[in-house]
């Protein structure tokens, strides 16, 4: 093999984990990794530190989607003292999704 397509063969490889969360969207295990961090704020604390098995959650899933998303930077915010979310971000989409899961089981 040519040796630049052997490197661009190798460089695609390695930039396969970063494309395929791109593609994979805002997905429920994105969204509990995202739960279950204490790195969303300064204050150490994860969401599942104050809502476990989705406690506090349960009514939830009746709101709509941007009553939802509020709410969540409310608690990134207040209760984590992060920067909040853009209401169209991935990150955003997979917390909702993921709290909605949450709210249904
Ligand atoms: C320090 C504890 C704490 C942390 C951390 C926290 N929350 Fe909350 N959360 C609360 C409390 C208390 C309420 C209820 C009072 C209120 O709405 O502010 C609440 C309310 C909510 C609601 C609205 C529930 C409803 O339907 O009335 C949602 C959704 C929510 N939290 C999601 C999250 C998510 C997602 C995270 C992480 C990004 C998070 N919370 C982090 C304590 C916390």
């Amino acid at each position: 093999m040519h040796k630049g397509m052997f490197l661009l063969t190798i460089l695609f490889f390695l930039a396969l984990p970063s494309l395929t969360v791109a593609v994979e969207g805002p997905t429920l295990e994105l969204g509990k990794t995202l739960f279950e961090s204490n790195e969303l704020g300064t204050a150490e604390r994860s969401c599942n530190n104050c809502h476990p098995d989705g406690k506090g959650l349960d009514k939830t899933g009746q709101s709509d989607d941007a009553t939802i998303k509020e709410r969540i930077n409310r608690c990134i915010r207040n209760a984590q003292g992060g920067e909040v979310l853009d209401a169209g971000s991935q990150e955003m989409e997979a917390l909702l999704n993921y709290v909605r899961f949450l709210s249904e089981s």
